[in-house]
Order: structure tokens, then C-alpha cells, then sequence
């Protein structure tokens, strides 16, 4: 396992999300190690990330000093998770949102983890006290849940589970300061984190003023596409369609399950 002066950060699930942190880690000259249990899916993401980058530089949007060649060279594949995590200052993990999954990829990382490595998920709703509970290395456990599109969007909410050990918060924080996002501290755990719960308050008042019949709803981004040109440059626009779908779900038990979610949320909006 080749080694960074800044540290390696394994990314386990290499999907959207995962493909976000490592762009964003590399840009910051952290080495990153991307693994994933379809390991085509690994070689995939590397070419779509050259990709991405390639247009990022050509519109002057790269992040960080490094060019293209140099972040590239910073990035590794692994079909071996043993072998990932060693060298390791942080573990990202990213498969999709679901509970028993998640659990059973952090049994296996705490079987193979140290006593230093950060163990983070990039979960948009699971309580760290669900997920991480039980685990021997429950003190380095945290959530660094992500917004989507991660490159352009910085904001990082960091939930500690309730045994997380405070250094370990800060020592989180600073990562992810040092890879240019603006970590955002937790001080407990709480249904929706602070993000989804601003972003459904206000989707719900939206939905009420619409309902009262006080205004209409706006068009969406796509409907405005067809009447208009769509703007010479904006960063959201250059990405491909695929950065701005709402958080995946992956079956529809899992939908039923956030919409209900949703529901509660916007219900418990005095
Ligand atoms: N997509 C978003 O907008 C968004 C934003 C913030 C947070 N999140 C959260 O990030 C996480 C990942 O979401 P995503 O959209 O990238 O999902 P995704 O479906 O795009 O990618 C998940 C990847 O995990 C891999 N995988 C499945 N099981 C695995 C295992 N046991 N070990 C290693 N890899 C495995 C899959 O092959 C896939 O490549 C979820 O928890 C999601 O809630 C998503």
C-alpha cells in the first residue's frame, strides 16, 4: 500500500458519493484508496473521475494546485479491504443507505482497523447510536454526512455518536477543513440532523403557502431549461445529470421508509 505525506483516506463504496469525496480529497493532496464490492465499479469511477476532472480544469473549476495528472496519480483502486484500510487516517464509508448493510461493512472495518483510524459515514439520516453501537472502536466513529454535489457544495455535518471520543470530532474537523469543506459540529445526535430538518421546514412552509393558495409553485430546473437558455457558466449546470438527483434510495421499502420520515419531520414544523 503506497503511502501520502498527508495520509490516506479509504472511500469503501465507490458510487456518487464516494466518487465526490475522492475528488475532493485529492484536490487537497490526500491519497486516496477507493474500494467497492463490484470492483468494476471501482474502474468505472476512476475513468469518470479523470473525466470529471478533465472538464473541471477545462472550465477553470479545479479545485486545489495540483493539475489533473497529479490528483490522478493520487488515487488507487483495492479489492482488498484489509489491505485498504492499512495507512489509513480516514475511512469514508459510502455504500447505499441502509441500515443492516452499513452495520455489517463497520463490523468488518472494526475487525480490521487500528486504534487511531477515523471511521466516518456518509449517511444522510442513520443515527450514529443505530450504526455504530456496540462496535470496539465506537470512540473513533462519527458521521461526516455530505450535500450533494459535494465539489461545490462544502457543507459537512459531523455527528458524533454519543461515546465518540471529542478528539476525535476535532480531529475530524480539521480533515475535513484541510480538504476544503466547511465541517459543520453536532454536539448530539437527532432525527434528520440539523440540514434535513432546515431543508424540510422549509419545503414544508413552501408546500403550506402553495396549499393557502398565497403563490404558486416555481418551475422546476428542467421546465426552466426548456424556455430558456440555460446560463453561459454555472457550476451546478456544468455538472452531468446524474450530481443533481436527490439522495438515492435504494428500494422501495427504503422510499417508503424516508418519505415517511419526510412526513414526520415536516408534521413536527410547529
Ligand atoms: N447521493 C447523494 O446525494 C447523497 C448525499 C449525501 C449522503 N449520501 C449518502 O451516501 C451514501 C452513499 O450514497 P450513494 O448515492 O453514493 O450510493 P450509490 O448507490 O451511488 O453507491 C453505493 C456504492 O456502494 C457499493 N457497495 C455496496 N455494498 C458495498 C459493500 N458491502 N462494501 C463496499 N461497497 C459496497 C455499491 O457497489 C455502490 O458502488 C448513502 O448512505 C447516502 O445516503 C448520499
Amino acid at each position: 500500500m503506497s503511502w501520502c505525506e498527508k495520509g490516506n483516506i479509504l472511500i469503501v463504496g465507490s458510487g456518487i458519493v464516494g466518487r465526490s469525496w475522492a475528488m475532493v480529497a485529492v484536490s487537497a493532496g490526500y491519497r486516496v484508496v477507493l474500494y467497492d464490492t463490484v470492483h468494476q465499479q471501482v474502474t468505472n469511477t476512476i475513468q469518470i473521475i479523470r473525466q470529471q476532472l478533465n472538464e473541471l480544469e477545462g472550465s477553470g473549476n479545479l479545485r486545489g494546485t495540483l493539475k489533473v495528472e497529479e490528483q490522478m496519480l493520487l488515487i488507487s483502486a483495492c479489492s482488498d479491504l484489509a489491505q485498504g484500510v492499512e495507512g489509513a487516517i480516514l475511512i469514508q464509508e459510502c455504500v447505499p443507505e441502509n441500515l443492516e448493510l452499513k452495520r455489517k461493512v463497520f463490523q468488518e472495518l472494526d475487525d480490521l482497523m487500528n486504534d487511531d483510524v477515523i471511521l466516518s459515514s456518509s449517511t444522510s439520516c442513520l443515527l450514529p447510536s443505530k450504526l455504530f453501537s456496540g462496535l470496539k472502536h465506537v470512540k473513533q466513529c462519527i458521521v461526516s454526512h455530505p450535500v450533494n454535489p459535494t465539489y461545490y457544495i462544502p457543507l459537512v455535518e459531523l455527528v458524533p455518536h454519543p461515546e465518540t471520543n471529542p478528539a476525535v470530532l476535532e480531529r475530524t474537523y480539521k480533515l475535513m477543513k484541510d480538504i476544503g469543506q466547511t465541517p459543520v459540529k453536532l454536539m448530539k445526535e437527532i432525527d434528520g440532523f440539523v440540514l434535513n430538518r432546515i431543508q424540510y421546514a422549509i419545503i414544508g412552509e413552501s408546500w403550506r403557502l402553495v396549499k393557502a393558495g398565497i403563490t404558486q409553485a416555481p418551475l422546476t430546473v428542467r421546465e426552466r431549461e426548456a424556455k430558456e437558455s440555460p446560463p453561459k457558466s454555472s457550476n451546478v449546470q456544468d455538472l452531468p445529470p446524474e450530481h443533481l438527483q436527490p439522495h438515492r434510495v435504494q428500494s422501495q421499502d427504503h422510499k417508503i421508509k424516508e418519505q415517511k420520515q419526510v412526513t414526520r419531520l415536516i408534521e413536527s414544523v410547529p
